[in-house]
Parts: structure tokens; sequence; C-alpha cells
């Protein structure tokens, strides 16, 4: 496991971007819980440290997917029809997957976190 930060370092409704084995990770809190995951939108690839909260979803600034942070399921995709008269010219073009999440862990106020996706 590798260690990220102090827990101090995380606030609530935070969105935190670490680098850690060369890979970008975003470390959150929500609801008091802690969570690890890539900071890559499965999307398009947007850094999901600048999106913002909705609830329990995290929303990419990109195109406004929006993902559950605890979960890391696509909750929500409806943005990418931006007004009736929108034509769509490839459909392949608004799949995206789920976030890929971390396990973490707390060992004495340190976050640590493991690189292997969680199954
Ligand atoms: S890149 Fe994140 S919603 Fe498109």
């Amino acid at each position: 496991m590798f260690r990220v930060c102090n827990v101090s370092e995380i606030q609530e409704n935070s969105l935190n971007k670490f680098v850690i084995e060369k890979k970008e990770i975003l470390v959150g809190k929500k609801n008091g819980k802690l969570f690890a995951c890539d900071n890559s939108c499965p999307h398009r690839g947007a850094s999901m440290h600048k999106g913002v909260y909705k609830g329990n979803n995290v929303v990419c600034y990109m195109h406004d997917y929006e993902f559950d942070v605890l979960t890391g399921k696509l909750t929500n995709m409806k943005s990418w029809k931006k007004s009736e008269t929108w034509v769509e010219q490839n459909p392949a073009w608004r799949a995206s997957g789920d976030l890929i999440m971390y396990d973490i862990e707390i060992k004495e106020n340190e976050v640590y976190l493991e690189i292997r996706p969680k199954q």
C-alpha cells in the first residue's frame, strides 16, 4: 500500500488530486467517508478533481456526467443531449464506464491506498 497523506488533509466535501506511482488519484471525503478513485473521467479523461459534488455524486466539469463517489457507478449522463435540436454524429461518443475505485485504509492517522483497482 502507498501512503497518500495525513487524514486531516482531506476535508469533508473536498476533491484532492495526488500523484502516486505516476498515476493521478483523486481522494475525497463524503458523508465522513474517505474514498479514492482514478482522477481520469471514464468518459473522456477529464480531471475528476475539477468536478463538483451533487449529493453523493461528483459531476465531471467537462460534460456533466455524474458518478457516485462511494460506489464509482455512473449515475447520470443525461447532459449529453444539450438541446432538442442537437444532432448526434456518433452515439459511441457518449459511452462511459464507471469510476475506477481504489481500496483505501487509514493507519495511525495516515491514508494509504492500494493501486490495484477494487474488484
Ligand atoms: S470527460 Fe467527464 S463527462 Fe465527459
